[in-house]
């Protein structure tokens, strides 16, 4: 079990040597996340391997307190090496449990900005993939309407 001091220890450590700071360009994904409230923002750039859809790089840029980028800084570590679907599974709630959720129980959307913002990223990564699918499926469907073969 974790004390206060180790949250906090954990959180400075992040926004003062972030991980993955940094734009992948060009990227598979990108999103933009913004915290309304204050005008903080988070960009962040991810690559994907197509075949078992993991994250095999992550990276994150941004503005804003320090709980919301030392929180991306920690995303970008929580989701290296996973795939598209065990991001999606989480929640916010998974990160706020690393940061301390005493700690950041008042500051949720500093905490989950990042990993919200993954979640846009591969979000818009899917829909951009399903409609390369559809695409390709209509293309396939007109050439087998004039009667050509594919496998
Ligand atoms: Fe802006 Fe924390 S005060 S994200």
């Amino acid at each position: 079990m974790s004390s206060r001091q180790d949250y906090i220890d954990f959180i400075l450590d992040h926004y003062e040597n972030p991980r993955n700071r940094g734009r992948l360009d060009p990227a598979d994904a990108t999103a933009k996340g913004g915290n309304p409230g204050c005008g903080d923002i988070v960009v962040i750039s991810l690559n994907i391997d197509p075949e078992t859809r993991v994250i095999t790089e992550a990276r994150f840029e941004g503005e804003g307190c320090t709980i919301s980028q030392a929180a991306a800084s920690a995303a970008t570590e929580m989701i290296a090496g996973k795939t598209i679907d065990e991001i999606l599974e989480m929640s916010g709630d998974d990160l706020v449990e690393i940061l301390g959720r005493d700690l950041v129980s008042g500051r949720i959307r500093c905490a989950t900005l990042g990993i919200h913002t993954v979640r846009a990223a591969l979000r818009k990564y899917q829909a951009a993939r399903r409609m390369d699918q559809i695409e390709a499926d209509r293309v396939v469907d007109q050439g087998r309407e004039l009667g050509l073969e594919f496998e």
